[in-house]
């Protein structure tokens, strides 16, 4: 372990021990530990060290706001810089975080760019000023960085180009993240939706940033131009700089949803050209009641709220008048084998051994979800969780198909295990489906799909 992380785990074991005997409750409790973790920390980086160091992330692609995050080696107050003209001349600054004061942070800048136009090219650049913060009185800038490179993105809407890339369970394994990105690159789609499984098991806000800010891949600027979606995956819940995983990835905006939904940051309604998308959050794979992980999960009631807002997106005129309705989730709500995936309903019968570990998605997920899909129209369900490539057409359960991208194995050892990118592209009034196998550097299979009536 290098010595600043050692430092900084055990500055969250010291924090996490004074806390818990601490009457701090809640949202005061949270936000001291999180607080606390940076409190202790000893003062960062040496002097001359790059203040930050990533390129931009554009998370959550949406018609009207953008998120854009970056990594910083010391106290920051970051920003963004955007407009409509190349040189930045129409340029607006708007700083991290939210109302009321600005988000400087030690690891990560997040910047929300909002009252955006839909299927707008806009141009942007990011800086941060270096802060010296002693107490509330005594605060200085010691300096400021800013790219000289202008980077672009180009907001949803129904007039954008309908082409998407998925990639998923990519669990910080380089050697096939890396060729995976190359692909992605090479395609150049409006937007790329990352179906889960990023992470491993993160304990460390550096580790996070290791995944979603600076993989060690060539393609650092892998989200700068080109803007992403994500669906968390088990393993994104894991870990206890996990259990804040919007400290690298941020929620979506609030006003994309109703109040009842406020706490279903994760699921997406957006309409990209043709298609609509939907995106789901299967959650925990692990019942809530699985012992080794002490109630800390609850991922029962979630997958059941997620029903009702799904109900209201499937509802909104740009969802509901799309040709393509293509959902996204992590764990496969349809299983041909209803054993091979861990679940939350297990049979009376079912011996304590697989308790735990036995599949009922068809009965949880895609029983709260399923029907409003095939009521819909859903044509295409995008999956991923078992590491292994699989198309399963329409039959009498599920209307829709369900393709399951493949995991990061670049090993060859087993031919059926390679990592995928699924593009998806309309193309003379189709939905063109290519899978790309990562491995061999060809295409897998290609499939079309007809509008929905
Ligand atoms: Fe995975």
């Amino acid at each position: 372990m290098k010595r600043r992380e050692f430092l900084r785990n055990a500055a969250i074991v010291a924090a996490t021990q004074t806390l818990y005997s601490s009457p701090l409750k809640g949202e005061e409790l949270k936000a001291s530990l999180m607080k606390g973790e940076q409190e202790n920390l000893p003062p960062r980086g040496p002097v001359g060290e790059l203040l930050i160091d990533s390129e931009p992330v554009l998370q959550n692609y949406a018609e009207t706001s953008m998120g854009i995050a970056f990594s910083v080696t010391d106290w920051a107050n970051g920003y963004v810089i955007y407009g409509e003209k190349p040189d930045l001349s129409d340029g607006r600054k708007v700083w991290c975080g939210g109302y009321r004061m600005t988000a400087m942070d030690n690891e990560v800048i997040q910047v929300r760019l909002t009252g955006l136009k839909p299927y707008t090219l806009y141009y942007y650049k990011i800086g941060a000023d270096r802060i010296e913060y002693k107490d509330g009185y005594h605060i200085r800038i010691t300096g400021n960085e800013e790219r000289e490179q202008v980077y672009s993105f180009r907001t949803a809407g129904k007039e954008a180009k309908s082409h998407f890339c998925v990639i998923n369970d990519t669990h910080a394994k380089w050697a096939a993240f890396g060729p995976a990105i190359d692909k992605v690159m090479q395609l150049q789609p409006s937007c790329v939706i990352w179906n889960g499984d990023a992470c491993n098991t993160e304990e460390t806000i550096a580790a996070q940033k290791r995944i979603f800010l600076k993989p060690e891949i060539e393609r650092k600027d892998f989200a700068a131009n080109i803007p992403y979606l994500f669906c968390p995956g088990n393993h994104d819940n894991r870990g206890l700089a996990n259990r804040h995983l919007e400290r690298i990835w941020m929620y979506r905006q609030p006003e994309e949803r109703q109040p009842r939904d406020w706490d279903l940051g994760r699921n997406f309604a957006v309409r990209m050209g043709d298609i609509a998308f939907i995106g789901l959050d299967t959650g925990e794979d692990k019942l809530d009641g699985n012992p080794k992980f002490c109630n800390l999960f609850v991922s029962e009631p979630y997958r059941v709220a997620q029903q009702a807002w799904l109900r209201d997106a499937l509802r909104q005129p740009e969802i509901k008048k799309a040709p393509y309705l293509v959902a996204l989730c992590h764990i496969p709500l349809y299983d041909p084998r209803p054993d091979a995936n861990p679940g939350d309903i297990y049979p009376a019968d079912v011996d304590d051994k697989h308790k735990n570990n036995f599949a009922a998605w068809q009965r949880t997920c895609s029983k709260l979800w399923g029907p409003l899909l095939e009521k819909a129209g859903c044509q295409l369900l995008l999956a991923a969780h078992q590491h292994v490539y699989r198309l399963h057409k329409p039959n009498d359960e599920h209307k829709w198909m369900q393709i399951i991208g493949g995991g990061p194995d670049m090993s060859g050892e087993n031919k059926k295990h390679f990592p995928t990118v699924i593009e998806g592209e309309v193309r003379d009034g189709q939905l063109v489906i290519t899978v790309h196998n990562i491995y061999t550097g060809t295409v897998q299979e290609t499939i079309t799909i007809s509008k929905r009536r």
